[in-house]
C-alpha cells in the first residue's frame, strides 16, 4: 500500500495518468480560446489547488492568477446551500475576462454565488473550468464551459477534493467508502 489513505477508497474513478491527459487537453483548449486576451484565472480554494496548478501550466497562457476562498460544506457530504467567502481576492477584476477554476460542480450553489459576485465586482466575462461535474445533483441553472469528467452521484475525493479536509493529496480521484463518513 502506497499510503494510509488508499484503504478508505472504495474504487478509483480516474487515475493520475488519466487526469494528467485530460487536464493537458483542457489546457490546450483554453490556450486556443484565450491566447492574446490576458485572462485572469480565479481558483476556488481549497479544492482547486492541484487542478489549478496543473491547468495553468497546461494552458501555457501568459496570465495572472487569483484565488478566492469559498465554503459551503461543513465537514459533511451534502451542501448546506449557504456559501461564505472565507478569503477574498487581492486585486481589482474590473473589465477582466475571468476563468474560474473549480474542483467540482455539484448543486451549483457555489458557482451560482461566485458568478454573481464576480459580475457584481465588474468582471467582463466569466468562463468556468471545472475538473468534475455531477449534473444529477444540480439545484441552480449553472453549466461549466470546460468539464474534465462527468461523475456519477457518489462522494469523491482526491486530487484536491476532500472529505473533512482530508484526502486532498491523493494523486487520483476515487469514491470514498461510505463507512468512512457514516461512522
Ligand atoms: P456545489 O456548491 O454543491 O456545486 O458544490 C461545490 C463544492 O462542494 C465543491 O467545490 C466541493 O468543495 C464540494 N463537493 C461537492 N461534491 C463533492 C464531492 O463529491 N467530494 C468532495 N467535495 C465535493
Ligand atoms: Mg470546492
Amino acid at each position: 500500500m502506497r499510503n494510509n489513505m488508499d484503504q478508505d477508497i472504495l474504487k478509483v474513478l480516474y487515475t493520475e495518468e488519466e487526469i494528467h491527459q485530460r487536464v493537458e487537453q483542457m489546457g490546450k483548449e483554453l490556450f486556443e480560446q484565450f491566447q492574446g486576451r490576458d485572462p485572469l484565472f480565479v481558483g476556488v480554494l481549497n479544492g482547486c489547488f492541484m487542478f489549478m496548478a496543473d491547468l495553468v501550466r497546461a494552458s501555457g497562457l501568459k496570465s495572472e492568477l487569483e484565488f478566492i476562498g469559498l465554503s459551503s460544506y461543513r465537514d459533511a457530504t451534502k451542501s448546506s446551500g449557504v456559501v461564505q467567502i472565507t478569503r477574498d481576492m487581492q486585486r481589482d477584476i474590473t473589465g477582466r475576462e475571468l476563468i474560474i477554476v473549480e474542483d467540482i460542480l455539484d448543486s451549483g450553489n457555489t458557482l451560482a454565488f461566485l458568478s454573481k459576485y464576480l459580475m457584481a465586482k465588474g468582471a467582463k466575462s466569466i468562463t468556468i473550468a471545472t475538473l468534475l461535474d455531477k449534473p444529477s445533483r444540480r439545484q441552480k441553472a449553472i453549466t461549466a464551459d470546460y468539464v474534465g469528467f462527468v461523475v456519477p452521484d457518489e462522494f469523491v475525493v482526491g486530487y484536491g477534493l476532500d472529505y473533512a479536509q482530508v484526502y486532498r493529496n491523493l494523486p487520483y480521484i476515487g469514491v470514498l467508502k461510505p463507512s468512512v463518513y457514516t461512522k
